[in-house]
């Protein structure tokens, strides 16, 4: 499905939000992710790490959380915003728990600047970045 220009500005601007809420003190490296459900409500969440490093959580999987824990599924898109110049990327870990809810989702990567400035974006489709997703078939 293809996102239109309005929604997709709201979840950039939700996972712009939750990039400054971050708690990167290790890497510095702030992430915020925010999908967009089908009954048109924004979850965002950012990176959270950890001294044990391991037990970091990525941004995505932080916003793919709230959304589950507001009883709510079905996301259509998510926005992950990085520092840039140019857009990061989902890990794997986050690919695949992207997909547990939606392949074809629209994953929107952008970068902004140390002012805010937005300085790169692109669109993914999730099953060009993660073809072959695990399905556990019962
Ligand atoms: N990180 C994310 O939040 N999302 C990703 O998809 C990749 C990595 C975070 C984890 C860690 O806090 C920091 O970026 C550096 O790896």
């Amino acid at each position: 499905m293809r996102l239109g220009a309005a929604a997709a500005e709201r979840l950039v601007a939700a996972a712009r939000a939750a990039r400054a809420r971050a708690y990167a003190p290790y890497s510095r490296y702030k992430v915020g992710a925010a999908v967009l459900t089908r009954r048109g409500a924004v979850y965002a969440g950012c990176n959270v790490e950890n001294a044990t490093y391991g037990a970091t959580l990525c941004a995505e999987r932080s916003a793919i959380a709230a959304m589950v824990s507001a009883g709510d599924g079905d996301p259509l898109a998510c926005a992950v915003v990085t520092a840039g110049p140019r857009p990061g990327a989902p890990c794997g870990i986050c690919r695949q728990v992207l997909a547990e809810f939606a392949r074809e989702m629209t994953v929107l990567l952008v970068a902004e600047d140390a002012q805010g400035r937005i300085v790169g974006r692109r669109s993914e489709r999730l099953s060009r970045l993660l073809p072959q997703a695990f399905r556990l078939r019962h």
